[in-house]
């Protein structure tokens, strides 16, 4: 068993300064991920999972942006690191899927000559030597006939192609971390499936970690090991993947769950959106961020931030205010989808 985890993040905070205000993106946040092993970071938009991302490779930094905490890669802090430094970590320890593909694949560049460049940018290799290394790799992805491919622009591919070619250079110098940001939502159905087995068996190939960054939680239940769910720049609850499907605690968890169709083909199940939208990140009041769009929410939720507390089983830890007996009172009447009066009245909680 190795016994120092290979990315161990404490207290990440990452605010903007704007002409709006302070943007709390990222409120302290903390987990740490073990080698070969996929974390889920999921949350509804403006959550701060990107931003989360983006800050470990030092993608944040500005003169308006402050960033506190420790983000340790196999023992060093990222976040202490000079740019020369971190474009080291960022050529060969961690890669990154960029959430919009377009930004990420220049549309002038011939694919094969981008992934070239990446290579050569990180080791000493020949052209040639650089150019079948990209073959390879294209091949690798499963794009069909990749030493005919290499030559095309980054436009005569399909969205699945393109996103496999970023997936090809992102692994080009052999990350042991590989942090994919939402690798699969621009796609449909059937691409996103294949793109999600690609990246699992790449995986297990070559033994790298995974953080996938994804509003979608059957995409994490198909990849991630681990999970985090992110509110308003905060993890509200985290658990190994399988704990958090089987007991869920926080009342945002399950409306993720209720709002997107079960993975495991339960069928005549109502969807049913979370009601509200997601807090804006400038001057969050006091209380759980949570707290307006909840059906458990009562004054002791808008006194302070509720904080992570043990909730289950392997680590399973959840930030709310609500008692884990009321809990999960409220969410066995939740599933029986009885109305919110009653889920309310097994939750003790009266309005
Ligand atoms: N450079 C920046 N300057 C100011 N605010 C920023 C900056 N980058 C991000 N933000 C803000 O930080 C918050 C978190 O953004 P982030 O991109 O991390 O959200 P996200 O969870 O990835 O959302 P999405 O699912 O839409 O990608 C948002 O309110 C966003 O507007
Ligand atoms: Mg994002």
């Amino acid at each position: 068993m190795s016994t120092s985890p290979l990315l161990e993040v404490r207290d990440l905070k990452v605010s903007f300064r704007t002409d709006d205000g302070l943007v709390e993106a990222v409120d302290g946040i903390s987990y740490s991920l073990e080698q070969g092993r996929t974390l889920g970071i999921v949350g509804e938009s403006g959550s701060g999972k990107t931003v989360s991302g983006l800050t470990l490779l030092g993608l944040t930094g500005s003169r308006r942006t402050e960033i506190s905490g420790e983000a340790l890669f196999e023992g060093t802090d990222l976040l202490a690191l000079d740019e020369q430094h971190l474009r080291k970590v960022r050529g060969q320890g961690i890669a990154m899927i960029f959430q919009d593909p377009l930004s990420s694949l220049h549309p002038f560049y011939r694919v094969g000559a981008q992934i070239i460049e990446a290579i050569r940018a990180h080791q000493k290799v020949s052209k040639s030597a650089a150019r079948a290394r990209a073959i390879e790799l294209l091949g690798m992805v499963g794009i069909p006939d990749p030493a005919g491919r290499v030559d095309a622009f980054p436009h005569e591919f399909s969205g699945g192609m393109r996103q496999r070619a970023m997936i090809a250079m992102a692994l080009s110098n052999e990350p042991r971390l590989l942090i994919a940001d939402e690798p699969t939502t621009a796609l449909d159905v059937t691409v996103q499936a294949q793109i999600l087995e690609l990246l699992d068996r790449l995986q297990q190939q070559l033994g790298m970690a995974m953080i996938i960054i994804t509003h979608d939680l059957g995409v994490v239940a198909e990849t991630a090991d681990q999970v985090a769910v992110m509110y308003g720049g905060r993890i509200i609850e985290q658990a190994e993947s399988r704990e958090l499907f089987d007991n869920p605690q926080h009342p945002y968890t399950w409306g993720l769950l209720r709002s997107v169709p079960r993975i495991d083909g339960g069928s005549g199940e109502r969807l049913r959106p979370i009601p509200g939208r997601p807090p804006s990140l400038i001057g969050l009041p006091e209380g759980c961020a949570f707290a307006p769009r909840c059906l458990l929410a009562h004054d002791a939720c808008l006194r302070a931030k509720p904080r992570l507390e043990s909730a289950g089983s392997d680590g399973h830890t959840a930030a709310c205010v609500v008692g884990p007996t009321h809990r999960a009172k409220a969410w066995h009447a939740t599933q029986q989808d009885l109305d919110d009066s009653a889920i309310q009245t097994a939750a003790g909680v009266s309005k």
